[in-house]
């Protein structure tokens, strides 16, 4: 049996391709937050590629994100799971950057079996397809939870050498996935490539995570839930910064490779973040209430990002502060966006039993 593709033929072949001029692109999950971000970006930077959105429009996915690119784009409707559909997008794709997953910590505590069916079983279906497609390159949006989590006290970061290590129902689908995806290059020299990045903050973000849930809830009067003490620590990127890298490595990555993508270079805890945007929007410290905590929390994240620096030279260029105050911006300008999606997330957490402990 010949394997559809020869090892050392990919690299060129890929190059050859990535350079030149029109290339059809599958985007899955191309309606939530980092892939929308991303259908932007590609479309502003490529603006001769083909793009096809591939997105179940769950309750994560927001259409307007997409609204102003309606006649660049091809959207299709469709569930990765659905062998069927996923084999009628993917027919005379060159490139596929996946996004699509559930991503929710707090949801895949309350629901985990459906992060098992889309994270793996909707991955693994993507890769079987894409083989079958021939398609010329899978890359993988991945995250740094699958690592686990590093002690508060410790200096270490996560690297693409760490051992996989996830510690929850999100974490555990996403490294499921990743171990496919792995299993594809090693078995059937499906080309593909994997980022492992850290937690993305910027515009469209669902009002469900931290950062968009703590801006509503201020604009909205409301005080800003901190789970635990609040000294849990995140390697906060900018979304343009993790679109910009996955460009990077879609053009120069090497095949077969993983590439670790973050952003701060000094740690700033949740509740530093809850002063952060309580001082942008002019108002006082006593905005955050302690809520109960997140079962099994992550207590820190941080990347060690030095190989995409070194091999393709890729660094973060949006420091922290200034984006958080462009997102704060943003979130104050587009209620519309937000409205409907950000009164589903409270009646989640209601739902939840969150209680507020202290003030
Ligand atoms: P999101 O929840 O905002 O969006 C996910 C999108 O996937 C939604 O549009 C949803 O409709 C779609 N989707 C879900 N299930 C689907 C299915 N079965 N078939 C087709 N589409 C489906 O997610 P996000 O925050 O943009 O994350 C995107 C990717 O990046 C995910 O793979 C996530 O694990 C990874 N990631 C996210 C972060 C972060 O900070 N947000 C950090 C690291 C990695
Ligand atoms: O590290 C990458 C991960 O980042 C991604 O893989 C996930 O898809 C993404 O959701 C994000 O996961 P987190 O769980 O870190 O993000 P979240 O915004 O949910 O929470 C950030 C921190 O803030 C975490 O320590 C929990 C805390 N938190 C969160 C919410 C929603 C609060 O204290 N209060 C809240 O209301």
């Amino acid at each position: 049996m010949t394997l559809p593709y020869a090892l050392d033929t990919i690299t060129v072949a890929q190059i050859a391709k990535f350079e030149s001029k029109i290339m059809k692109i599958l985007i899955t999950g191309g309606a939530g937050f980092i892939g929308s971000n991303f259908v932007h970006y590609w479309a502003e930077q490529h603006p001769e590629d083909s793009i096809i959105v591939f997105d179940a429009l769950t309750y994560a996915a927001n259409r307007a994100s997409l609204a102003s690119l309606q006649n660049k784009i091809t959207f299709v409707e469709g569930d990765i799971t659905d062998r069927e559909a996923v084999d009628a997008v993917m027919a005379g794709v060159d490139c596929v950057v996946h996004f699509a997953a559930e991503s929710h910590n707090d949801r895949a505590i309350a629901d985990p079996f459906i992060f098992t069916k889309t994270n793996v079983i909707g991955t693994h279906t993507l890769l079987e397809s894409a083989r079958q497609h021939k398609v010329s390159r899978f890359h993988h949006i991945s995250t740094d939870e699958v690592f686990g989590d590093i002690p508060l006290n410790e200096k270490y970061k996560f690297s693409e050498s760490t051992r996989y290590n996830p510690r929850s129902p999100y974490s555990a689908s996403k490294a499921g996935s990743d171990h496919v995806v792995n299993a594809y290059f090693e078995t059937y020299k499906l080309p593909v490539t994997i980022s492992n990045c850290t937690n993305n903050f910027g515009p469209y973000q669902h009002p469900e995570k931290l950062i968009p849930r703590s801006i509503i809830r201020l604009l909205h009067g409301q005080n800003i839930p901190i789970y635990g003490e609040g000294n849990q620590v995140r390697d906060w990127l900018y979304v343009k910064d993790h679109c910009r890298a996955i460009e990077l490595i879609l053009q120069k990555g090497k095949i077969g490779d993983t590439y670790c993508v973050g952003g701060m270079t000094e740690e700033v805890t949740n509740l530093q973040i809850a002063q952060k945007l309580i001082k942008a929007l002019g108002l006082s410290e006593n905005k955050i209430e302690f809520v109960t905590d997140r079962a099994g929390h992550d207590v820190k994240y941080a990347i060690d990002w030095s190989k995409i620096n070194k091999e393709l030279g890729w660094q973060p260029e949006h420091d922290f502060d200034t984006w958080l105050t462009t997102t704060v911006e943003w979130y104050k300008n587009n209620e519309a966006w937000w409205k409907e999606t950000a009164n589903e997330a409270e009646s989640f957490y209601k739902a939840q039993g969150e209680q507020v402990l202290t003030k």
